[in-house]
């Protein structure tokens, strides 16, 4: 039977391709963004799709009652949003706050609401896009704060979940996408989607019950907490 994917933010950017490239591969892909109507080539790819604001956690656990009793094998975290004025003595709180709900309580949201799900599947794997932004051991730059706050909290949310869901055989690990052009990443970036996504999904391939609580980069390579 073939293995089934669940990706949040799939209407553009990393989730988009994500969502193309497992639908290419074969898998059932399970996409959900804000405005599934919106995106014509979410729609182009003929997936499965779920309108869903991740920030909006009563959605989110109802659409895990409506998908009650399908094993989903990667539960994939991926929307997030970076946030706007973020160097020191600029900080917005407001934006702060918005940026918390949707990269760190959102991504906990969906592991409580979506965990039977996982459990129930072979593959039992959750991933969750973080950036090496939120790597403090990797800090040496400073400023960011709304995004780097969120990554590092996101991060430690994945390691509480690796052991907390040890038990029920499920693996949590954190993703390091690469620096890639989209619109988060800006066109400068030196990745595009297609190399960094081929880079993840050859990660998540080979990934086993003795990755989980790690942080691993598009690459392969292990990163520093
Ligand atoms: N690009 C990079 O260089 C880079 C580097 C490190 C990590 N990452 C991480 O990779 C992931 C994907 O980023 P990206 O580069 O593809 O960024 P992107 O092009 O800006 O896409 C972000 C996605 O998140 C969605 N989103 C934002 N708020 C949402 C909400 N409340 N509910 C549902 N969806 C929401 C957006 O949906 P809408 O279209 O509705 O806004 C969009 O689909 C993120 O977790 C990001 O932090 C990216």
């Amino acid at each position: 039977m073939a293995s089934t994917v669940f990706i949040t933010g799939a209407g553009k950017g990393l989730g988009l391709e994500f969502a193309r490239q497992y639908a290419q591969a074969g898998w059932r892909v399970i996409a959900t963004c804000r405005a599934p109507d919106k995106s014509s080539e979410l729609q182009a790819l003929g997936v499965e799709t779920h309108p869903l604001d991740v920030a909006d956690f009563d959605a989110v656990s109802a659409l895990a009652k409506t998908l009650r009793g399908t094993p989903i094998d990667l539960l994939l975290s991926n929307a997030a949003q970076f946030g706007e004025a973020q160097d020191f003595g600029q900080v917005d709180m407001e934006d702060w706050a918005t940026v918390l709900r949707v990269d760190v309580m959102a991504p906990l949201a969906l592991a409580q609401s979506f965990v039977d799900h996982v459990a129930q599947s072979p593959g039992r794997v959750m991933a969750f896009l973080s950036s090496r932004m939120g790597s403090i051991a990797d800090n040496g730059s400073g400023g960011f704060y709304i995004y780097r706050t969120a990554k590092t909290a996101l991060n430690m949310l994945v390691k509480n979940l690796a052991v907390d869901l040890e038990p029920r055989g499920i693996v949590a690990v954190a993703l390091h996408p690469g620096w890639v052009k989209t619109d988060m990443g800006g066109p400068n970036a030196p990745l595009e989607p297609p190399v960094s996504v081929a880079g993840l999904r050859t990660v998540l391939s080979r990934i086993t019950d003795r990755d989980t609580g790690k942080f691993y980069g598009y690459d392969g390579v292990e990163i520093p907490w």
